[in-house]
């Protein structure tokens, strides 16, 4: 087992997802939260790893993105930072590390900045939390905004269906991404809306908006890493592509070895160290 050296290897930065969209060329976003899987990712050539507050679900099998910390997010980014070369590692803040006030919300960008070596932070919200996406720009930190589908206030919606169907909420959605826009944010990420929508907040800001669940018309595409791996059982909304049935291979293999050890298959004497 070996942990690899950096190499020198063109980094992606905010401005290079800026001119992408510009050139019409899609991004691709994955979610990392640990060493091995990011460096896979990474050396795949992934443009965004997205240290996501799913790992409350995915890594700690929590129902909800509420219950993980503000260190276990700074563990996890610190994992994946160490693993890339060439990605652009975005941290979420968590639930309760932000919304308090602008000056917590600061504390825990540069925390998670300092901490992990992240290269920027996201969150979930427009207007509402305008004061303490300015505060962490004025640091110096870039900010990725989160709109639709925000699983940080799933109390507040009460289920996981679609966004921004009605009128109203659409337009306080498009209203939302103007003002991340105006506040300097390099990015938004739209979560479980009408394609039409997305399209339009897409033709509406010139910074990229990355999609997921949110149609084809976004600027680039994120999706849960165990859900694309098939890693998640159970998990399969309409907007998913499964490239991979981990899960099985995974089970397979498992199955295989506990066979191998228990007819003493393994280990045969090549195996053993004379
Ligand atoms: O935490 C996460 O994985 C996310 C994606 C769903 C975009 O925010």
């Amino acid at each position: 087992m070996s942990i690899h050296k950096p190499n020198q290897i063109k980094k992606i930065t905010t401005h290079q997802l800026q001119a992408m969209k510009e050139r019409g060329e899609k991004i691709s976003m994955l979610t990392a939260y640990d060493y091995s899987m990011a460096r896979i990712l990474d050396g795949a050539g992934v443009d965004v790893l997205l240290v996501g507050d799913s790992a409350s679900n995915v890594m700690a099998g929590n129902e909800t993105t509420l219950p993980i910390t503000l260190d276990q997010m700074i563990y996890h980014a610190t994992s994946v930072v160490r693993a890339v070369d060439r990605a652009l590692v975005v941290v979420d803040i968590p639930f309760g590390s932000y919304q308090g006030n602008s000056r917590e919300a600061l504390q825990s960008a540069i925390r998670i900045m300092k901490e992990s070596g992240g290269h920027a932070v996201k969150l979930e919200g427009g207007e509402e939390i305008k004061e303490s996406v300015l505060r962490i720009l004025s640091a110096g930190v870039p900010v990725m905004g989160h709109l639709g589908l925000t699983p940080q206030s799933i109390y507040k919606f009460g289920t996981y269906s679609v966004r921004a169907k009605e009128e109203a909420e659409a337009q306080k959605l498009i209203d939302d991404a103007k003002v991340l826009e105006e506040c300097g944010c390099f990015g938004i990420v739209l979560e479980k809306i009408p394609a039409t929508l997305a399209k339009k907040v897409a033709e509406s800001v010139r910074i990229p908006i990355i999609g997921i669940g949110a149609g084809p018309d976004c600027d680039g595409q994120v999706l849960v890493m165990h859900d694309m791996l098939g890693i998640t059982q159970d998990f399969k909304p309409r907007f998913l592509r499964q490239y991979l049935d981990l899960n099985t291979e995974i089970t397979k293999a498992v199955s295989r070895y506990i066979e191998d050890v228990k007819s003493q298959d393994f280990p045969n004497t090549n195996e053993s160290y004379s």
